[in-house]
């Protein structure tokens, strides 16, 4: 069962008629302030909306709202290409009045490709002579059935940076028919650049025919059976999968007001932004506040194969798309199972009209195993109970691949983000008997280059309150001696990120080190400061070389975490404009301001991964991997905090 929840937001408490100042934009005020800035401007049809998203209020001016204090002005930024000056400019509009209270070109910047740039680049190549003849050449007669997918273009090699011209690099796949997936059929070698201002082919490149994989890769119920399919199943879907449905006889156990969420002792907030997708706020647990802002910073995925149609797969999906464009809308019973509350996404087409995604956030309950057990084996006294958690989750398509986002809440005070990665990995085709260096084969003239997917979390922490320090922890071992006779000691070393000289750090796994966020004004029942640590996961290395422009690129990557000081302007780790973007922007540029991070604002920003040596396994559409990290409590609380999670139902689970 499913409901629907109104997308209108409504105020809460004190506030009765002003939208919470973290409320998503609303269709009407994209609108509005698409309109505004046209008519300010007199902006014409050539003027493009990126971006149209919530000038979010800094965190003071939130946290003086919920105390009571005036709500801060309703502001909107805009990023508009002018496609026949090829400029970009940025403006604020102010809401309701649509004033415009700041509006200028930003010199030497590509903002993100547009979606109806993505369809227009396919277009145009389809039509162009020099690409069709490329696929004559390889018995490709029909090119309505060719996929041309527009890969961004890293300013990686001389005329690709932005002041260069603004382009995509199209690559091609073809489906056998209309309903054919298409991405078992790599077209290797012919590699495209289109100018978007332009909308014309720059140029074709054509490295010479590889035979174009014939296997089919269906993965629909309907064609897993035929045996032309890799891989093939001659019965059918299996017969022996008996339901399994989840019951909440009384509903669910969360509350939804518009896009505010309260949850046992969760309270928060949800945003959604075209860039980012799903951003959480305003975390608190039992009144305490603990984050102030959590979202999905930057993706890299770069590609480790030096081939021609390859290298230059180095994409900053968030950075260089928007994935909160490309959010799914999520059907109930397949995407997420149980008592589901849905939430809409709204984002800006490229005329600045508004359009609204239909379920883009799932909001649901999931049983996760035990929360914890005793049994005194003495007395053969049982206790035992159940961890709930809250799940918070989107999925967004980024040509072939998928991305699955989650936010977990547990019942122990831990938040999780797990990302699982899903979708059609990119490939290439190999000739008949060849075992490519850099990449995996994985049907019959496929293969999957190795590459590596990087994602960055920028984590606005406000762990009871906003005065926080963070705190570097290396388990270590005790030096041999007289107070170490045996050698067993070891301490949990501590060393003070004491400002943004010390802002990268490196991971050591096999040591477990952490990150402790405390607030030393604050502290519990033990004398200890509040806090709570970041536990990485999946930490890996880029293999990018440190000064290649690859390594330019995405900077953020050679340091698994960043600490730098809150600054509201300071979102993405490789800068607002990374597209065809020299480098430097973002992280590096903003620890350089070497501020203070003792006792002040601070965010955390951390990079997990995984390195992708495809299996045959992961074709023709890969299970899902997950990979992800955790906020523990850290002293925040005192005790087990899920200690009073109820005994499960039935007299079995416990007994004395
Ligand atoms: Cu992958």
């Amino acid at each position: 069962m499913a409901f629907l929840v109104d997308a209108q937001d409504a105020a809460d408490g004190t506030h009765a008629s002003a939208p919470h100042p973290l409320a998503p934009l609303t269709a009407a005020e994209i609108e509005a302030a698409a309109s505004a800035v046209k008519a300010a401007k007199g902006l014409g049809e050539t003027a493009r909306f990126v971006y149209v998203s919530l000038y979010e209020p800094s965190k003071h001016e939130v946290v003086a709202f919920e105390a009571g204090g005036d709500a801060p002005k309703r502001l909107v930024k805009v990023v508009i290409r002018e496609r026949e000056e090829h400029a970009t400019y940025e403006g604020i509009v102010s809401l309701p009045d649509g004033a415009i209270a700041d509006y200028k070109r930003v010199a030497g910047v590509q903002p993100s490709v547009m979606f109806e740039e993505f369809m227009a680049a396919e277009d145009i190549v389809r039509k162009d002579p020099r690409w069709q003849e490329a696929m004559r050449k390889r018995g490709i007669a029909n090119f309505d059935l060719c996929m041309i997918d527009p890969w961004s273009t890293p300013n990686v090699e001389p005329g690709v940076g932005p002041d260069d011209g603004r382009f995509v690099s199209p690559l091609t796949w073809v489906r056998d028919d209309p309903d054919d997936n298409g991405y078992a059929h790599p077209v290797d070698g012919v590699v495209t650049k289109v100018d978007l201002d332009t909308l014309t082919v720059v140029s074709v490149e054509d490295y010479g025919v590889v035979p174009v994989p014939k296997k089919k890769a269906n993965y629909s119920t309907a064609k897993i059976s035929d045996p032309e399919n890799v891989p093939h199943f001659p019965e059918g879907p299996r017969q022996d999968v008996k339901p399994l449905d989840i019951a909440q006889h009384e509903g669910p156990g969360f509350h939804v007001d518009g896009y505010h969420l309260t949850w046992q002792k969760w309270d928060l907030r949800i945003g959604f932004t075209a860039r980012e997708g799903l951003v959480l706020h305003r975390i608190s647990y039992d009144k305490r506040s603990i984050v102030h802002r959590v979202s999905l910073s930057e993706m890299f995925v770069p590609y480790g194969d030096p081939g021609p149609t390859h290298y230059r797969k180095l994409v900053l999906d968030e950075g260089e798309y928007g994935i909160g464009l490309l959010t799914n809308s999520l059907e109930l019973g397949c995407d997420c199972l149980g008592e589901i509350a849905y939430l809409d996404g709204v984002v800006n087409d490229n005329d600045g009209k508004a359009v609204t995604l239909p379920n883009a956030i799932c909001l649901h309950e999931e049983d996760h195993g035990i929360a914890w057990k005793h049994t005194d084996f003495r007395t053969g006294y049982v206790e035992v109970r159940r961890m709930r958690r809250m799940v918070i989750s989107s999925i967004v398509t980024v040509g072939n691949y998928e991305y699955a986002y989650y936010w977990y809440l547990y019942q122990d005070g831990t938040i999780e983000y797990e990302v699982k990665l899903t979708g059609v990995i990119s490939n290439g085709a190999v000739k008949p008997g060849q075992q490519p260096e850099h990449g995996v084969v994985v049907a019959p003239g496929v293969y999957g280059p190795h590459h590596q997917h990087f994602f960055n979390v920028r984590l606005d922490m406000a762990v009871d309150g906003t005065s926080n320090r963070v705190y570097e922890v290396t388990p270590t071992a005790d030096p041999a001696g007289p107070e170490n006779p045996v050698g067993n000691a070891w301490r949990a070393k501590e060393v003070l990120i004491a400002d943004e000289t010390m802002a990268r750090r490196e991971a050591d796994p096999l040591a477990g080190r952490f990150w402790k966020i405390t607030n030393d004004n604050v502290k519990n029942e033990l004398g200890q400061p509040v806090g709570y640590k970041l536990m990485p996961q999946h930490v890996i290395r880029p293999f990018a070389h440190p000064g290649s422009a690859v390594a330019r690129r995405a900077p953020f990557m050679f340091s698994p975490l960043w600490v730098t000081a809150y600054d509201r302007d300071e979102l993405f780790a490789t800068g607002d404009y990374p597209n065809q973007a020299a480098g430097g922007a973002g992280l590096p540029a903003f620890a350089a301001r070497e501020r203070n991070l003792t006792d002040t604002d601070v965010v955390l920003w951390f990079t997990f991964g995984t390195n992708h040596v495809a299996r045959p396994e992961d074709w023709p559409v890969m299970p899902v991997h997950p990979i992800g990290f955790k906020l523990l409590p850290s002293g925040f609380f005192v005790g087990n905090p899920s200690l009073d999670n109820p005994q499960p139902g039935g007299d079995h689970c416990h007994h004395d």
